[in-house]
């Protein structure tokens, strides 16, 4: 039995009234100009602002992840797009299509939980619990989430993404177990099966005290900056219904249709 009154929403993330909007007991005129996204989405989600180590990985991780041209979320965007429907309509598409294969940061995160409960429960090292676990799975023909890249194989953001993590002190048990399971791959699969950047999301997620679905949720928020541009360019370039007598319907996740024949954004440029 609950006392709550039926039919009635209580929150711990913010109230308002007529003059003012208060998120986890700051107002929110306050955080404005003074935090940046990353902390306000560590803010929002967890309750409290994370300390300036996490708030910069948080930080990365939103940029690293992104964008990452056309993958099935951002082409799902594009068909919705091309098919004539608004803005957030084609967004809610590509976030559907956001899943256990695509941008899955929560399901490597439940693994490396469950490679470190086993450690404990059988006694074991985290480092014995990983080859053990990846042995396991590749019996069953089971894949690791988190790892492998249909497109690139080895993932080129991860390495950014753990070099951070190690610089920032953000590194500990669960990007450890991670790396334990990319080495046991050699052995097991006779090669290695590197980490991707969901899986890095995953492990350094962990090691930052997110929750798997916080980490889901991290991915869909920074992903939805994609989904927007790509619907916007799809909707503001292109005349709609891709596939007809007068337009080639292409593979837009092959590989050749991603390059730089397929850009014509700015040449490669640098920060410094
Ligand atoms: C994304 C994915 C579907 C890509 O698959 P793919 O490039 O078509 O690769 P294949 O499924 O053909 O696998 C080729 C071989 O690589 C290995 N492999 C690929 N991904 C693997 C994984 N995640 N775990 C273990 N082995 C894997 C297997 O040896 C496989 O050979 P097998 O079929 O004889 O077992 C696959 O890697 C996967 O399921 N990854 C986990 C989900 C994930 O992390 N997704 C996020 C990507 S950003």
């Amino acid at each position: 039995m609950t006392d709550k009154k039926p039919f009635a929403w209580e929150t711990a993330i913010a109230w308002k009234n007529k003059d003012r909007i208060v998120v986890r007991g700051y107002d929110v005129n306050e955080l404005t100009g003074n935090i940046s996204f990353a902390e306000h989405f560590h803010l929002v989600l967890r309750g409290e602002l994370p300390t300036p180590e996490v708030g910069r990985m948080t930080e990365a991780i939103l940029v690293n992840m992104a964008e990452h041209a056309m993958s099935p979320s951002s082409a799902t965007v594009r068909f919705a797009t091309s098919g004539g429907a608004e803005l957030n309509a084609a967004v809610a598409a590509g976030v559907a299509g956001i899943g256990r294969l695509h941008g899955t940061a929560d399901r490597p995160a439940e693994m490396f939980l469950a490679v470190g409960e086993r450690a404990e429960r059988d006694g074991l090292s985290d480092r014995e619990a990983a080859a053990k676990v990846v042995a396991e799975m590749r019996e069953r023909r089971e894949r690791m989430p988190g790892f492998h890249h249909a497109q690139h194989i080895r993932d080129p953001r991860t390495a950014r993404l753990l070099e951070l993590s190690d610089e920032l002190g953000v590194t500990g048990r669960y990007v450890g177990i991670a790396r334990a399971m990319e080495d046991a791959t050699e052995d097991v699969f006779g090669r290695r099966i590197w980490i991707n950047g969901p899986g890095s999301m995953g492990c350094v997620g962990l090691d930052m005290g997110y929750e798997p679905l916080q980490l889901k949720a991290m991915f869909i928020v920074c992903r939805s900056l994609s989904l927007c541009a790509h619907s916007i360019e799809e909707a503001t370039r292109e005349k709609g219904w891709r596939a007809s007598t007068n337009s080639d319907m292409v593979q837009p996740l092959d590989l050749s249709m991603q390059g730089p024949d397929h850009y014509d954004g700015p040449a490669d440029r640098s920060l410094t």
